[in-house]
């Protein structure tokens, strides 16, 4: 029975569909059997950020609606034979989705993964619902600013709510040159304030957006810190103990002595 986590975060535009891409590829990485579900109804972008759109011919409300089978719906990553998206619907809302029928689907196709992410859509209405409703455990995904982080914070109360145990924290778009001249918050400033165990925090970087305009998951293609910190997550997730990567820019020449604090 595979596990199904949520990938959640209250505010919008911080990373969610990012981080289920990469996690979901690095677990695929290390041999897990792994689908990412696009639980963002009414606008799909998981397929996009994959370059799978033109594959994508069935989803997750045609499996609901029964105008086909889950399989038929599953399309499968072009590198990664182990790697599956199951695409949301454009042509359905928020509102049109039955938590208890996500929660039927879902727990059909969690027999034959080892891992199930749900990538919800932004805020805490009918498509978070549906999104975390099947999951038995979370990633709550928080930039560096206060607004993220109190959006986390009303995430994770209603998480809990819920019952899903197993919260873990990912910091993303962490630049440690903003947060030494306090633009950015400390990540343990967030781990304080979230008090929940840290599973990874991803520098900014430019590659993932470039990637993600290509239509290519960057942890398939390239190897950087980021594709790095997203691989030390998926150990982690499989009970690892992976220390966490130094995210300081390298010291060039000389004065780089000087400038670390
Ligand atoms: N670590 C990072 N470094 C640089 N850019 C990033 C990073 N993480 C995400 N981004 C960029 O931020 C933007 C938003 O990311 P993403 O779509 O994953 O957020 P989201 O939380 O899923 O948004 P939404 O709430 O709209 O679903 C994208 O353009 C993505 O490329
Ligand atoms: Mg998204």
């Amino acid at each position: 029975m595979g596990r199904v986590v949520v990938i959640t975060s209250g505010k919008g535009g911080v990373g969610k569909t990012t981080v289920t891409a990469n996690v979901g590829a690095s677990l695929a990485k290390l041999g897990k059997k792994v689908v990412v579900v696009d639980m963002d109804i009414g606008l799909r972008n998981l397929d996009v950020v994959m370059g799978l759109e033109n594959r994508v011919v069935y989803n997750i409300m045609d499996i609901i609606e029964g105008r086909c089978k889950i399989s038929q719906a599953l399309v499968r990553e072009k590198h990664l034979s182990n790697f599956f998206l199951l695409p949301a619907s454009q042509m359905h809302t928020k509102e049109d989705v039955k938590i208890e029928a996500v929660d039927e689907i879902i727990s059909i196709i969690k027999e034959s993964f080892d891992y199930v992410l749900l990538d919800s859509p932004a805020g805490i209405e009918n498509g978070f619902r549906s999104a975390s409703s099947p999951a038995n455990e979370a990633l709550i995904v928080v930039t560096p600013d206060v607004s993220s982080v109190r959006d986390a914070d009303r995430v994770i109360g209603l998480l809990e709510n819920n019952g899903i145990e197993g919260i873990a924290l990912v910091i993303n778009r962490y630049d440690p040159n903003l947060v030494r001249k306090k633009k950015m918050l400390d990540s343990d400033d967030i781990v304080d304030v979230l008090s929940l165990d840290l599973i990874g925090i991803i520098p900014e970087d430019k590659a993932i957006i470039d990637s993600e305009n290509r239509g290519e998951v960057l942890s398939i293609v390239e190897k950087t810190k980021a594709v790095q910190a997203f691989s030390n997550i998926a150990r982690r997730m499989e009970g690892e103990n992976v220390p966490f990567i130094d995210l300081e820019p390298e010291k060039k020449g000389l004065f780089g002595i000087f400038r670390r604090k």
